[in-house]
């Protein structure tokens, strides 16, 4: 509601979000993946189009009814799987880009190796999945930002109170070099999979840039508010 009340001040305005969780396949029908939904990410660019913003959603593994909240022309889709291709596709999309926003959760780890044939119990034992790191996205867009450009990155965090969190989103901010840093705390019952959602938003510095409650598309508008801000 909140957006209605000042649309136009993201007009024409060149934005990347990024939604989603990526899969790292170990078969042909197996992954890691992880239980983001892509519902933020998909609120970020529908509050971006609504006020006036040109969007790229790079969409990991966003289900067809989530992605129907981004059905807007001021909205072009680009669906990636694995953190590989989200890489790729936030390097592309973001090299024209003002405004970078990584809302996907990407895998940390994938398989060193894929089989190219399904797993099967026949090989007798448990078998071991040896795994390899993947590179952090989010920290080589800011390292590779033009003048001008923000990015912002979001943490999910179980800490035991909101003192360990903000410490912990701080350092994260710091490490990964962006300009903001959306951070929610998320649990067995919060965070995923919820119209829901709390989040802090720290500026440079780790700075506190604003807090947010409510539906994810309230969250999504007090998240534009901010950068809006800075810019
Ligand atoms: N991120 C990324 N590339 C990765 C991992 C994370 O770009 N390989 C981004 C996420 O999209 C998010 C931010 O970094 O915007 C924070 O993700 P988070 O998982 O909280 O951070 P990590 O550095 O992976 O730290 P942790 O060990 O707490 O998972
Ligand atoms: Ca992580």
């Amino acid at each position: 509601a909140q957006a209605l009340l000042t649309p136009g001040d993201l007009a024409g305005v060149r934005v990347v979000v990024s939604a989603g969780g990526t899969r790292e396949p170990i078969d042909p029908v197996r992954f890691l993946g992880n239980r983001s939904s892509g519902r933020q990410g998909v609120a970020l660019a529908a509050e971006a189009a609504a006020r006036g913003a040109e969007v790229t959603l790079v969409a990991a593994n966003v289900s067809g009814d989530v992605r129907e909240a981004a059905r807007h022309p001021g909205i072009r889709v680009v669906t990636v799987g694995t953190a590989a291709e989200l890489s790729a596709a936030m390097a592309e999309a973001g090299a024209d880009a003002q405004v970078v926003v990584m809302a996907a959760a990407v895998a940390d780890y994938r398989p060193v190796e894929v089989s190219a044939r399904k797993l099967t119990k026949d090989t007798g034992g448990v078998p071991p999945i040896e795994l390899v790191e993947n590179e952090d996205i989010v920290a080589g867009l800011a390292a590779a930002r033009r003048a001008g450009q923000l990015v912002i990155a979001f943490a999910a965090e179980t800490p035991e109170d909101e003192a360990e969190m903000l410490d912990r989103a701080r350092a994260k901010q710091q490490r990964k070099g962006v300009d903001l840093l959306v951070v929610n705390e998320v649990g067995w019952d919060r965070g995923f999979e919820r119209a829901e959602n709390t989040v802090h938003i720290l500026g440079p510095g780790g700075t506190a840039a604003g807090t947010a409650s409510g539906s994810k598309r309230e969250v999504a508008a007090a998240v534009w508010d901010a950068i809006v801000r800075e810019r």
